[in-house]
C-alpha cells in the first residue's frame, strides 16, 4: 500500500464533506448517518485517515449479528453446534474515496474490520458483510469470502480463516 494511514474512530473533527467513492449512498451515509447509528450503538465506524492530508481515505462500519445456520455451506455448518443462529460481526459497509482507490486500502480495511471482530472478546464465528452489487461481491471473493445460500450478496469468512491468514 502506498501511503500511510491510520484507522481510527469516526470522531466529529474528521471532514466527512468531501468524502466520495463512487457510490452516493456510501458517501451520504459517511455524511448524514454513521455518527447517528454510532450513538445509538447500533454500529461503530472505522475511517482511514491519510497522514499526510487529514483526509477520509476509506471507512467501514461494524456491528454484531447472525445468521442462520442453514444459510451457511455443510462445511462451515459442521463446524458448528445446531442452534438456528449464529454469532457473526457484520461488516455493513465498506468503502475507499476514488482518490485512493486500487492502493491496498480496501484490502487493509478489511484486514483491520477482520482482526477487530477476532479481538471482539465474545464469540464470533465469522465476518459477514452485506455487498451492494456483483462487482462489490467479486472483491469479497477475491479475499476469501462465499455467499450465504439465501443471498449471493451476503458474503461470509469464518474467523478461524481469517485467523489462518494472520
Ligand atoms: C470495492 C472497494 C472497497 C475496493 O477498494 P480498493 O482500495 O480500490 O481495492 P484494493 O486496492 O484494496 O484491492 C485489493 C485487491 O482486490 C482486488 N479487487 C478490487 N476490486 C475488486 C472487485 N470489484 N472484484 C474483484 N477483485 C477486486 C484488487 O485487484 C486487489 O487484488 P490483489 O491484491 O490480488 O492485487 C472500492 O473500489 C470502493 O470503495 N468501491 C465503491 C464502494 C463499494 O463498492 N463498496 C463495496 C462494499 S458495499
Amino acid at each position: 500500500m502506498t501511503g500511510t494511514f491510520r484507522i481510527e474512530v469516526l470522531a466529529p473533527e474528521h471532514d466527512r464533506s468531501g468524502f466520495a467513492c463512487g457510490s452516493d449512498p456510501l458517501d451520504r451515509y459517511l455524511r448524514e448517518q454513521a455518527s447517528q447509528d454510532m450513538r445509538r450503538r447500533t454500529s461503530v465506524c472505522y475511517v482511514a485517515i491519510d497522514s499526510t492530508t487529514g483526509a477520509i481515505a476509506g471507512y467501514y462500519t461494524l456491528a454484531a449479528g447472525s445468521v442462520q445456520l442453514t444459510d451457511v455451506t455443510e462445511q462451515m455448518a459442521k463446524k458448528l453446534p445446531r442452534y438456528p443462529l449464529v454469532p457473526v460481526a457484520r461488516l455493513g459497509r465498506l468503502a475507499v474515496s476514488l482518490n485512493f482507490q486500487k492502493r491496498q486500502l480496501g484490502a487493509a480495511l478489511l484486514w483491520d474490520a477482520g482482526q477487530r471482530a477476532m479481538q471482539a472478546g465474545m464469540g464470533v464465528f465469522a465476518l459477514v458483510v452485506d455487498a451492494k452489487d456483483d462487482i462489490a461481491a467479486a472483491f469479497f471473493q477475491h479475499h476469501g469470502f462465499t455467499a450465504l445460500s439465501s443471498n449471493p450478496l451476503t458474503l461470509v469468512l469464518p474467523i478461524a480463516t481469517l485467523a489462518k491468514k494472520g
